[in-house]
């Protein structure tokens, strides 16, 4: 069948054909409109800014969407669209495209967690992969291990407490002059210092949790830099060694709490995705993870890791296989409400 997808949660629009059939997983076309250049004037998504930008392309990308498909709307079977968690106002925009579109068309339309969603990308690019599977979820926005029972049964069972893996990159980034968002320019910086420079408090919580809190380690960089700078204007050339022990200090932690979700639920199948999957520290790491547990990896494409509207039609299509329709009532929610 084929899965109209739509996500608008955050500064990404995107609209994408998914063919499913069993275990054929195909991406027909996953067309993506990026804000990043609009908001890098702010350092940060503004919400508004972005909710007008979703409007203003959703309509196209879903033409050239369809047209990269060589399909028309009438060919469409389910529309999956982003209902939560993210920004109100963006992912309204989707949200309310979608429950029209779904409505003028009588085509079913079903409502998907977005941080699924990231899981389910990974499905597009194995074959073979299917649950119970663990996920690590890492983003801008989360920091999460899922224990995926099946393909709509995901079970929170440890993540951040506080700030995302990607904002603590973000963060600390944009403090040594790195364009927004600096996770990609973090990691190419992180392989030209030494990670042993400077000892950064690890981000892993001390005892049996899979939980992980990044403000201490974020302060403590801060402060690191702030004393650097109180000593000399020119502090660049601290940078390299600052973001290799950032970098190892945020990937240290969490391939601690990866090896302990993995001995813990003894899962054999890893995915990890989000947009900090794309961290070739990161990747490193949890290669050596998986094998001392004897488990296999399942790592999205680098081209997936973002938000993007292919997985969001990817975990539609299992949420139409069991059974579940969004009224049009449908309303999007900040926080998560799909579990
Ligand atoms: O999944 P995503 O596109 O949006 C959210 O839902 O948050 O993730 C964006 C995040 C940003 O924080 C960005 O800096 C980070 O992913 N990111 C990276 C890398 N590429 C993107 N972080 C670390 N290393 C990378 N190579």
């Amino acid at each position: 069948m084929y899965i109209l997808g739509f996500e608008s949660s955050c500064d990404e629009t995107s609209a994408a054909v998914v063919f499913a059939d069993g275990n054929q997983r195909r991406i027909l076309s996953d067309v993506i409109a990026s804000q990043v250049e609009t908001h890098k004037l702010y350092g940060g998504v503004v919400p508004e800014i972005a909710s007008r930008a979703h409007i203003e392309v959703i309509s196209n990308i879903t033409k050239q969407a369809l047209d990269e498909a060589g399909l028309t709307v009438k060919d469409i079977d389910c529309i999956a669209v982003t209902a939560c968690p993210g920004l109100i106002g963006a992912l309204l925009v989707a949200v309310n495209f979608a429950k029209s579109l779904a409505y003028a068309n009588s085509i079913p339309l079903v409502a998907v967690n977005h941080i699924h969603a990231h899981t389910a990308a990974v499905y597009t690019a194995y074959e073979s992969l299917e649950p119970p599977l663990l996920s690590l979820a890492v983003s801008g926005g989360n920091t999460s291990f899922y224990h995926v029972k099946d393909y709509v049964t995901y079970e929170y069972i440890g993540g951040t407490r506080d700030d995302a893996a990607g904002e603590a990159f973000d963060k600390i980034g944009r403090v040594i002059g790195l364009p927004y968002p600096s996770g990609a320019a973090m990691d190419k910086l992180a392989h030209t210092g030494d990670k042993n420079a400077i000892k950064f408090p690890s981000p892993a919580i001390v005892g049996d949790t899979l939980d992980l809190s990044f403000s201490g380690l974020k302060t403590a960089a801060l402060n690191h830099i702030n004393s650097l700078k109180q000593k000399s204007d020119d502090i660049s050339a601290h940078y390299p060694n600052i973001a290799a022990s950032y970098t190892a200090a945020v990937v240290e932690g969490i391939a601690k709490k990866a090896d302990l979700a993995l001995k813990k639920t003894g899962l054999k199948s890893f995915v990890l995705c989000g947009g900090v999957a794309a961290n070739s520290h990161l990747r490193a790491a949890l290669t050596d993870v998986c094998k001392s547990n004897g488990a296999t990896l399942y790592m999205a494409p680098v081209s997936l890791c973002g938000d993007n509207g292919a997985m969001v039609a990817m975990q539609g299509y299992y949420e139409f296989l069991a059974g579940k329709r969004a009224p049009l009532s449908l309303n999007a929610s900040a926080t998560q409400f799909i579990q």
